[in-house]
């Protein structure tokens, strides 16, 4: 397969995932020469201009997309959503401070070993016991007015659950959005920071996008090493040190690809239609196809469901990959099988795959 195919296959990854086509084919030229420069985008460097004009417009595409409040920074961070796990308690949190968290699964369970390192934690909320299968309703969430800040995960990729409604907290409230960030739009009253990895929907892993209010940047740490600190990165626009250029001009390319594709609004109006497709062939399958996550809570991000059987499971896959459709089993501590349809994905991808599911159950059932 060589650059110029046009047929690819339907990726189902759940991260690094499929990128839009318009962005993947202007990058491979701007690899060669940016924007007329003669030099190409991985070989300017990240204190001249072509690469400043990248991380203007990665700033005010981002900003107006996603309607971000002139109060939030916007910063391009390093070390994956899993260093935002750490920084995060280091910068807020003392041996006397706590913070509220609320447990939906795998990552949110990481979130809070790296927090419990520096503060006290109150887990909230716990699905484990339901095997996160379903989250909390927000009115029945006691948050802790005395915490320091409040923590979610708005999308487990793992599980396939995403909160349909924003939880509000009587504290600054931070989310983890990796797997689902720009797939709709973000209340900024709820919220004091959201962060996600970029590598689902935003474009190549290497670089984290932290959006986090001024004032509680301006409550962060200062005694931490300068990589650490929210307020150096924000004073450096992000360069305080060799940024990664190609995944923030990535970034630019994606929101803009956003904005001519309906905004959030739009965005989020194809992902539910997108969603459909498969949910109601679930749905519509008599039992031979169970959803992992509990109806109210399901992710139209990631589609996590169950055949009755391994064998049928592993029998999906296969026929699956005769059909050039990939990457479908499920996170290997979940089992079953997972349909990660970012942004991205085509629409009529997911038709085709909702035909296929529903010729498989016909055939196997
Ligand atoms: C919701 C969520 N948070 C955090 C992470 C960790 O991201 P990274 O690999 O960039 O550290 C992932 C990775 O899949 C994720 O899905």
């Amino acid at each position: 397969m060589n650059s110029t195919t046009t047929t690819r296959k339907l990726n189902f990854s759940a991260g690094p995932a499929v990128l839009p086509e318009s962005v993947v084919r202007q990058a491979q030229e701007d690899l060669w020469d940016l924007d007329g420069t003669g030099i190409g985008l991985l070989e300017h460097s990240h204190r001249g201009k072509a690469i400043s004009d990248v991380f203007d417009k990665a700033d005010a595409l981002c900003r107006k997309v996603g309607n971000i409040p002139e109060d939030f920074e916007i910063l391009y961070l390093q070390g994956g959503a899993s260093l935002q796990f750490s920084m995060i308690p280091m910068a807020l949190l003392t041996k006397d401070r706590q913070a509220d968290y609320i447990n939906t699964g795998s990552w949110t369970k990481k979130a809070i070993e790296e927090a419990q390192r520096f503060g006290q934690i109150n887990v909230i909320w716990d699905g484990k016991e339901g095997s996160y299968r379903d989250l909390p309703d927000i009115n029945e969430l006691k948050w802790n007015s005395d915490a320091t800040y409040g923590y979610y995960c708005s999308n487990n990729t793992i599980y396939g659950t995403r909160w349909a409604q924003t939880p509000k907290a009587p504290t600054p409230l931070i989310s983890d959005m990796s797997s689902e960030m720009y797939s709709r739009p973000i209340d900024w009253d709820a919220h004091d920071m959201i962060y996600a990895g970029a590598q689902k929907n935003l474009g190549p892993a290497g670089v984290t996008l932290v959006a986090i209010r001024r004032g509680l940047l301006e409550q962060a740490s200062k005694d931490l090493p300068a990589m650490l600190r929210y307020d150096i990165h924000a004073s450096k626009g992000s360069r305080y040190n060799t940024p990664p250029v190609f995944a923030v001009y990535f970034l630019a390319q994606v929101f803009e690809w956003i904005q001519s594709n309906g905004g959030l609004k739009g965005i989020e109006e194809l992902n539910e239609r997108k969603a459909a497709y498969i949910y109601d062939v679930i749905d519509g399958s008599g039992g031979f196809y169970t959803g992992h996550a509990a109806p109210r809570d399901r992710s139209r991000m990631n589609i996590t469901f169950r055949c009755p059987s391994e064998e049928l499971e592993s029998a999906f896959i296969e026929e699956a990959s005769n059909h050039d459709m990939a990457n479908l089993k499920g996170h290997r501590s979940v089992g079953g099988l997972r349909a990660s349809i970012y942004n991205a994905f085509p629409e009529a991808g997911c038709r085709q795959f909702a035909e296929f599911m529903s010729e498989f159950a016909r055939t196997h059932g």
